[in-house]
């Protein structure tokens, strides 16, 4: 596909050939079928329309340096999936067909995945929807599951270089015995407000804090939060922020690098004693962060000062981007090959 401008790519919807479909009928999954059509035809009062019933997953797949097609971490994204099919009373998508239905949907549209050093990536994106008509609140008896992908660039358009985010007090992402913890799209919902003003407003992104006490940093907008000193990397923990895989990932690398790790609450004063702060997630990978602005208070917390990303960060970033791409050997079982 030489026509595709790999390099100036969005994150954003691009058309590609295909899309696989699986449809839940009678207590159970039938076959897996190709489609290629952009748009799905359901009933009126499917629940997903309605009531929410809406999960939703993204992994990438990368160009190795030895053009081989590697797929990151497919099988955590498959068990969050069905982590969040069992808190919307969806059914469970089996770790077979969903890692059969992720390759087939890479491997059909196998000319989008970009190439490697073009600093993009084939974005992959799970579906599962309750189908099923009630107007009554209760789940559905049909549903769901596609997945369809598309060549993606970065997510903040700084791509690996220093963001700007906005603390927020007045808009919660999630409640802390809601859904937080699950990738559904009411959480999503419940975040454009805030994330389109802080749009407005020149940051990258907002950052949400814990909603009881409002005194944690909880999610980074799409990204899970992390921040760096003496050689500790800390992330918090909270029942209210999606488990990141990418964070789960980056904690390993840096326990591996020789550094501590901490998964706790994280005091929003806290900020002021970190050397690096970042966001992470697959569409994030690292987003070093340069500035946090607290927006009520207008404290400013500033890192990466003459405008590069902190070392540790970097070393982060190269060592997770070299196992995506085949650069670095994978010995915790990462990849997933498209052959
Ligand atoms: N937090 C939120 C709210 C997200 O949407 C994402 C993206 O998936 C993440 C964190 C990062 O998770 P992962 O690294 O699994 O992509
Ligand atoms: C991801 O990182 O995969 C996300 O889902 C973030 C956003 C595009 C929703």
């Amino acid at each position: 596909m030489s026509s595709i401008d790999w390099k100036g790519l969005p994150f954003g919807y691009f058309k590609t050939d295909y899309n696989v479909r699986c449809y839940y009928i009678d207590g159970k999954w039938g076959e897996l079928e190709v489609s290629d059509s952009e748009y799905i035809t359901m009933h009126m009062a499917a629940t997903c329309l309605h009531y929410g019933q809406e999960a939703f997953e993204g992994m990438k797949a990368f160009t190795g340096k030895d053009g081989k097609v590697r797929i990151f971490r497919l099988d955590e994204n498959g068990k969050r999936m069905n982590r969040s099919a069992v808190g919307l009373m969806m059914p469970e998508v089996p770790a077979e067909l969903f890692r059969k239905a992720i390759l087939k949907a890479v491997k059909m549209n196998i000319k989008y995945v970009p190439p490697y050093g073009e600093g993009a990536s084939l974005y992959v994106r799970p579906l599962l929807i309750g189908t099923g008509a009630q107007v009554g609140v209760k789940p559905a008896k049909e549903y769901m599951f596609m997945v369809f992908v598309g060549p993606v660039g970065p997510y903040f358009k700084e791509g690996f270089n220093p963001v700007k985010m906005q603390i927020v007090r007045d808009y919660d992402r999630a409640a802390p015995l809601g859904t937080g913890s699950i990738k559904v799209g009411g959480n999503y919902a419940a975040s454009l407000r805030a994330s389109e003003r802080a749009h407005d407003e020149g940051y990258a992104s907002c950052i949400f804090l814990d909603a009881k006490e409002k005194k944690y940093i909880d999610e980074a907008g799409p990204a899970n939060f992390f921040g760096i000193k003496n050689n500790t990397y800390i992330t918090p923990d909270s029942v209210s922020i999606l488990p990141s895989i990418t964070n789960m990932s980056l904690r390993t690398i840096a326990e591996e690098i020789g550094m501590k790790v901490e998964r706790r609450h994280v005091p929003v004063e806290e900020l002021e004693t970190f050397e690096e702060c970042g966001a992470c997630g697959t569409a994030a990978v690292i987003s070093p962060i340069c500035k946090i602005v607290d927006r009520d208070s207008g404290k400013v917390y500033q890192y990466c000062k003459d405008g590069h990303v902190g070392p540790i960060s970097e070393k982060l970033y190269n060592r997770l981007k070299g196992i995506q791409e085949g650069i670095e050997e994978d010995k915790y079982g990462w990849i997933t090959f498209v052959e």
